[in-house]
């Protein structure tokens, strides 16, 4: 089996952290999202991965190269978003005629996919998809079971969803797939829609299985679903610590990277503090992530996501927070008082 993995389109509902970084690239608990996807594929035994890419393709070729994986991974350009079943067009010389899992960049899923990988191999059918409960229907891809559990029907987005079963971001085809991404049309957000050429494959008498993700499910399109999924995730890390601590408190399972050094601060789990970053007379407390070459001076901060290279001073309390790289925060002590900011476009500040 090969794994299409996506990581195109644009992040909009991320912006401003996506005007200058791929969404798939944002880092959970310091790991890029999309490398948890690759993890899982290849845990899943698959050998060669095609990741869709798209304008920002020099971004996510550079970020995967830098690690060592054990698989064949190859880039394939998709121009534009048109959907995903437009991707599974593009890279239909990458597929041939193999059967693969298609995931999508942006979800995590808590246990891999093995589980589900072999419930396709073993049934055959001619795609197996992945169904969760949510409580925002209206946000996915939602199906329709008949009595016995079988799939009749799947709308993407619908304004009136016919269950609270949503598709996850994870998807199991025989290549017969090609053939309904052929045989559909654009929808009403013009793009080849996913659920639409499963949808042909039922219609046309093709077998689709559900499978139901029994633990967690982030699709994380928005920057409450990155915090969400940055403690889904903490809460199962392993403590480890690499760093230089000197009249500091660690409590709880927290990871601190090599070339860090913790001065005069507590340190509250579960958390992970990056390589090389100084953390001085702070707190850092639950389900925060710091990554890389950060300082924090001065500050409280909780449950917030901190991208590589920022500097943190005299900050007050931070809550709740996704930070992008390089960003600097300091109490201004300049007259006249009041706050200075200097903020992107489609930033939001609560004060
Ligand atoms: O997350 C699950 C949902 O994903 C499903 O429930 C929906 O049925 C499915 O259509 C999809 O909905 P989204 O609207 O959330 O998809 P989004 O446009 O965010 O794209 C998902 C990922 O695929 C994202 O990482 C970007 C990438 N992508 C998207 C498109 C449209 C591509 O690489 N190429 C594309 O053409």
């Amino acid at each position: 089996m090969k794994a299409l993995i996506l990581s195109g389109g644009h992040g909009t509902r991320l912006r401003p952290i996506t005007h200058s970084q791929q969404k798939q690239l944002i880092p959970v608990a310091n790991k890029p999202i999309l490398f948890y996807t690759i993890e899982d594929v290849i845990e899943a035994g698959v050998k060669d991965i095609g990741i869709i890419v798209g304008p920002n393709k020099e971004q996510v070729i550079n970020a995967v190269r830098s690690v060592e994986w054990d698989a064949n991974i190859e880039f394939i350009y998709q121009a534009a978003p048109k959907g995903l079943a437009h991707a599974i067009l593009v890279a239909e010389g990458f597929l041939g005629d193999d059967k693969f899992v298609m995931y999508l960049g942006d979800n995590i899923v808590r246990g891999g996919i093995v589980q589900h990988a072999r419930k396709f191999m073993d049934m055959e059918p001619e795609s197996l998809v992945l169904l969760t409960r949510v409580d925002d229907p209206q946000r996915f891809g939602v199906a329709e079971l008949d009595g016995e559990g079988r799939i009749v029907r799947l709308v993407e987005k619908p304004d009136v969803p016919p269950s609270d079963l949503a598709l996850a971001g994870i998807y199991f085809f025989k290549p017969v797939i090609m053939e309904a991404c052929k045989n559909i049309e654009p929808s009403w957000r013009d793009e080849l829609e996913i659920t639409d050429a499963i949808q042909w494959l039922i219609d046309n008498g093709y077998r689709v299985e559900a499978s139901s993700v029994d633990s967690w499910w982030k699709d994380t399109g928005k920057s409450e679903d990155i915090l969400e999924a940055n403690r889904l995730i903490l809460d199962d890390i392993e403590p480890k610590n690499e760093g230089l601590l000197k009249d500091s408190r660690i409590y709880g399972r927290a990871v601190i990277g090599s070339g860090s050094a913790i001065e005069r601060s507590t340190i509250k789990g579960p958390c992970i503090i990056g390589c090389n970053c100084v953390i001085s007379n702070s707190y850092i407390g639950p389900y925060t992530s710091i990554n890389d070459d950060c300082t924090v001076e001065g500050t409280e901060i909780e449950d917030s996501v901190i991208l590589a290279g920022c500097c943190i001073s005299n900050a007050g309390r931070i809550l709740e927070s996704l930070i992008g790289k390089n960003v600097r925060i300091e109490k201004n002590c300049f007259k006249p008082t009041g706050t200075r900011f200097v903020v992107g476009d489609n930033s939001e500040v609560l004060l």
